[in-house]
């Protein structure tokens, strides 16, 4: 059924242009060289190429492994109710999964990054927040540059951003590619959110738009969803550019074996080739840059291309077979992401997303509307609808003991998203009933684990160590954050509608039954971070603050491996801004 209706529906991303686009490596002429090569068409990748082919006279390839945007099957990537549906294991997924995680009763988590045109961006929840201003003031602080402060990097939020749903219209763009929209769809618990912010104002604020800096309190959510589609760096950026550019080449199904070390400057190692291939046994090919290689391969991908190439902990590689040629000891660690958990209620009403969920004949009825006219429910997030960003209290006794990881007064420990029906990305789903559910998120967490290569076989997946909730102060935050998932659950507004928890197997009214629950349902959020993070500080880090490979020559680092510190929130609008800011940082150094 799905194939056949979302064949009329597909982004013809390729078809017209004026760039060069290979489906294969082998298709790339021998002889060209190129300004820049980019490795990774994904969030970052897409907006640097972007900007730099906005120099005509500057040639740039980008070099992505993942397949194309577009096929029988790109429904789940293209309308927004199916995202949480795009990955794990579908064709748009690389499939990792992480070791197991000893918190969460010693489980195997499935860790999906998008494997396709436009990366995580193209399969992702799509929830847009740009963070707290705090956040972006820490990274400039630690990165030794002002450009990067919430003041400087302001101005780049609205370029990167149309807005068509506005809640404070003077802090949203409205020229920019990236289309972001507020719930598109009127929910069943709308009113009922709202009038529990009302009720308990003091614990959880009505905020009119968490996207000005300010991101405390409960706000709309707003999404990477433009009309009736999801709006990613490939559409928002990739396609325009390839359309209009005849400087950008791409080349997909093509994933980056190594850099190759191709002589030296003032003593250093230069690294501007790379190697790539299509498969295991397929052949390798050499590309070079004559200025840079620019690495967006992510989170995962840019300290595993790190580590194949020689470069990282030297004991570590020497133990896989691995020649260490640059000592950079932080290549792969420092891994953070956000412990999620979500809880859900029984509620009496026939109006939640629940029969969706369960693709009964609701779906059918939606999926019509869809198709004939691009609105209702499967044209918005099936995510969450509004969303609280939380501290906890200035006298809690978890941060005397533990001390305050934020970035500041205006940063969250915590977030509560809410949704009207059983959303889980950890449990079943019950076969029948309507629920809501509020789902947990430690979003300021100590825990750190990492990224290490298992072999020097660059196709075979790096171990992957979140340690998610491997800290006291993550798991004693998450327990305050359902007890206060569970004060606004307790809420007037809901009388008459919650009927009771939904108590998986677990009793959720106690810590020790909260730690027993998150034992079993705890997750992660799918946000890796931090694994090649920048410093000033000179024998710390991997980059600089200008996000150049320390020790080295020709390599600069744009991606989500590079912050100093997860952002505490959903940090794809704050990788955006940054890529924005970064291809003015190249731009900049290159005379552009
Ligand atoms: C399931 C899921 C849901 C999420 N939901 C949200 C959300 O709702 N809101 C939010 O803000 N954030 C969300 N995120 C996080 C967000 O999408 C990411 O943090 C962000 O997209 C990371 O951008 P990036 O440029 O660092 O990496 P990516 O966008 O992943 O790009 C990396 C690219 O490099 C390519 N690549 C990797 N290795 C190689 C190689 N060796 N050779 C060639 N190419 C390579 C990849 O295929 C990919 O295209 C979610 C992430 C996931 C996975
Ligand atoms: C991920 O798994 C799916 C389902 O098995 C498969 O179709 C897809 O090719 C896999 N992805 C990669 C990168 O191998
Ligand atoms: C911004 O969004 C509006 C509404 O979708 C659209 O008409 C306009 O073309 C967009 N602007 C850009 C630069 O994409
Ligand atoms: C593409 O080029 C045309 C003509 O130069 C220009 O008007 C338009 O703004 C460009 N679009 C993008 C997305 O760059
Ligand atoms: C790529 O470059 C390396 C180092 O110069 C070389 O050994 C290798 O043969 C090259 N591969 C191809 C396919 O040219
Ligand atoms: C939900 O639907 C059932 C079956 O049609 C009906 O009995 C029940 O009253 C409805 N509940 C509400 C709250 O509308
Ligand atoms: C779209 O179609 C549905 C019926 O399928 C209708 O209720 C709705 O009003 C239509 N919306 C628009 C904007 O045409
Ligand atoms: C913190 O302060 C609040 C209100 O001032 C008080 O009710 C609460 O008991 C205090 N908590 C602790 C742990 O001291
Ligand atoms: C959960 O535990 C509390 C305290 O022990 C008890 O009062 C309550 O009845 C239990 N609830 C359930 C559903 O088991
Ligand atoms: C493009 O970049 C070159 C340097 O590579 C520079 O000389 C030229 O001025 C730039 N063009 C524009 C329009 O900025």
């Amino acid at each position: 059924m799905f194939s056949l209706l979302s064949l009329g529906l597909v982004l013809a991303l390729l078809k017209s242009g004026l760039a060069a686009v290979y489906d294969d490596p082998g298709q790339l002429p021998m002889d060209k060289q190129y300004d820049f090569v980019i490795v990774g068409a994904g969030t970052a990748g897409n907006v640097i190429a972007a900007r730099l082919a906005e120099n005509a006279s500057t040639s740039i390839l980008i070099v992505e492994a993942g397949r194309n945007n577009v096929g029988f099957d790109s429904y789940l990537i293209t309308i927004p109710f199916f995202g949480p549906q795009a990955s794990p294991h579908t064709t748009f997924d690389w499939n990792y999964t992480t070791i197991p995680q000893e918190p969460l009763n010693n489980q195997l988590i499935a860790y999906p990054r998008g494997y396709v045109l436009g990366g995580s961006s193209s399969t992702n929840y799509m929830v847009y927040t740009r963070g707290s201003s705090d956040d972006y003031d820490r990274f400039a602080d630690l990165a030794g540059d002002d450009g990067w402060n919430w003041d400087n990097l302001f101005p780049y939020a609205l370029k990167g951003h149309n807005e068509t749903g506005q809640y404070i219209p003077s802090i949203h763009g409205t020229d920019g590619p990236l289309l972001t929209s507020i719930y598109g769809y009127p929910a069943d618990t709308d009113d009922r959110v709202i009038a529990a912010t009302a009720e308990l104002s003091e614990e959880f604020p009505w905020n009119p738009d968490h996207n000005s800096g300010n991101m405390l309190g409960v706000s709309w959510m707003h999404s990477t969803i433009g009309g009736p589609l999801r709006s990613s760096s490939a559409t928002a950026y990739l396609e325009p550019a390839l359309r209009n550019h005849s400087n950008l080449d791409l080349v997909y199904n093509s994933q980056v074996t190594r850099l190759i070390q191709n002589g030296e400057i003032e003593g250093l190692p230069v690294f501007t080739t790379v190697e790539f291939a299509r498969n295991p046994t397929a052949p390798r090919y050499n590309v070079s840059a004559t200025r840079e290689v620019i690495l967006s391969a992510g989170a995962i991908g840019t300290p595993q291309i790190l580590m194949l190439s020689g470069i990282g902990r030297s004991l570590d590689l020497a133990a896989v077979g691995i020649k260490p040629i640059i000592d950079l000891p932080e290549v792969g660690q420092n891994l953070v992401d956000h412990p999620l958990l979500p809880i859900q209620w029984n509620v009496d009403s026939n109006g939640t997303m629940d029969p969706i969920y369960r693709a009964e004949a609701a779906l059918e009825a939606a999926l019509e509307q869809y198709y004939a006219n691009g609105t209702g429910r499967l044209a918005a997030n099936g995510v969450s609808t509004q969303m609280a960003f939380l501290r906890l209290p200035e006298n809690s006794s978890i941060l005397a003991e533990f001390g305050d990881p934020t970035s500041g007064p205006g940063s969250p420990h915590y977030e509560l998203a809410f949704a009207d029906g059983f959303f889980t990305t950890s449990q079943t789903n019950p076969t029948s009933g309507s629920y809501f559910s509020i789902i947990n998120v430690v979003v300021t967490p100590t825990s750190r684990g990492a990224i290490t290569l298992a072999s020097n076989d660059p196709f075979q997946h790096p171990t992957i160590d979140p340690k998610i909730l491997s800290t006291d102060y993550d798991v004693n935050v998450m327990i305050e954050s359902v007890k206060a998932a569970q004060r606004f659950a307790a809420a007037h507004a809901w009388d008459g509608y919650i009927t009771g928890p939904y108590i998986g197997s677990v009793n959720t009214t106690t810590d020790d039954g909260i730690k027993e629950y998150l034992s079993r349902w705890a997750t992660t959020i799918k946000h890796p971070f931090c694994t090649a993070r920048l410093s000033k500080e000179d024998g710390e880090g991997v980059v600089d603050g200008q996000l150049l490979l320390k020790k080295a020559k020709g390599v600069r680092i744009v991606d989500a491996s590079v912050f100093p510190i997860i952002p505490a929130g959903h940090p794809q609008a704050m990788v955006y801004i940054i890529a924005e800011r970064a291809a003015d940082v190249i731009k900049a150094a290159w005379g552009m």
